[in-house]
């Protein structure tokens, strides 16, 4: 039987056992990213053991905290590494969903939502975001600002120095289209500004200087020249009205 329509006819169960596979092998990325918060909050845990009552809890909240963000930078670079080192990618492309290249597309971005679930919206325009894109594959320039948790397939996405991603934006290179994954590279220039809620589909490329006005949807394949200011759902050029 050829691969994709056994794919398809096993279907429901593949993605059952795909998915308990990838709890797994999160759980043991999660689990060494952990390890070091554990660690930090151990320490305070015993300095905090003969403390009195209520000081000893706020040192345990404190402790508690100081775990956790230990935990996301540390997630962030195992997640990293990890990636680096099975060379897990999204392919480009259109595909079946049921397909090898489909597989590939869910185990990378499973990757990206474990650190997105576990801890993105605290890195939210800071440099650990930008970090943790780059290190998922993305080519980001200097001085870039990303205000957004909702990031897809960072391998197939480039933005140049002193652009802002702005809050909530969601910025993403494949879309599902009757039954197959269509994915593109999105190209943004430098100093661009994509607006508040703004969304980016596949194949978007944004000249330097534009400017995306917030909750404009760029269809898949649109072109904004540089300088150019987009707006609406679908966006249009606003100059050429
Ligand atoms: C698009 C934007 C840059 C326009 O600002 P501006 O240059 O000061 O222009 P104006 O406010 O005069 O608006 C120009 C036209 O665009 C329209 N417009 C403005 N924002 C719009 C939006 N988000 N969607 C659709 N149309 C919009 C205005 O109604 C106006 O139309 P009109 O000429 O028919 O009256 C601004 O509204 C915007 O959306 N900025 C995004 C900021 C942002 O989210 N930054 C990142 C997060 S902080």
């Amino acid at each position: 039987m050829a691969a994709e329509p056994f794919l398809k006819r096993f279907a429901t169960p593949i993605q059952t056992l795909m998915t308990l596979a990838l709890y797994v092998e999160l759980s043991v990325l999660g689990g060494i990213a952990a390890a070091p918060g554990l660690w930090v909050f151990g320490r305070v845990e015993r300095a905090a053991a003969a403390w009195p009552s209520w000081s000893r809890l706020v040192a345990l909240g404190t402790g508690g905290f100081l775990g956790y963000f230990t935990f996301t930078l540390c997630l962030v670079l195992v997640a990293g590494v990890f990636r680096r080192l099975t060379f897990a990618k999204s392919p480009l492309g259109t595909f079946p969903y049921y397909s090898g290249k489909g597989i590939q597309w869910a185990s990378y971005n499973a990757i990206i939502l474990l650190v997105r679930y576990a801890c993105i919206n605290w890195m939210r325009v800071t440099p650990f975001i930008v970090v943790f894109h780059r290190l998922m594959g993305m080519k980001i320039g200097r001085r870039v600002q990303i205000n957004t948790a909702v990031i897809g397939d960072s391998n197939l996405i480039e933005i140049g120095d002193d652009t802002v991603i702005g809050g909530d934006v969601t910025l993403v290179a494949h879309s599902a289209e009757r039954g197959s994954l269509v994915t593109a590279r999105v190209k943004i220039g430098s100093n661009v500004t994509v607006g508040l809620m703004a969304m980016i589909m596949p194949g978007v490329e944004i000249g330097d200087g534009a400017v995306i006005a917030a909750n404009a949807f760029l269809a898949k394949d649109t072109k904004v020249g540089p300088g150019e200011m987009w707006a609406g759902i679908p966006a249009r050029n606003l100059a050429g009205r």
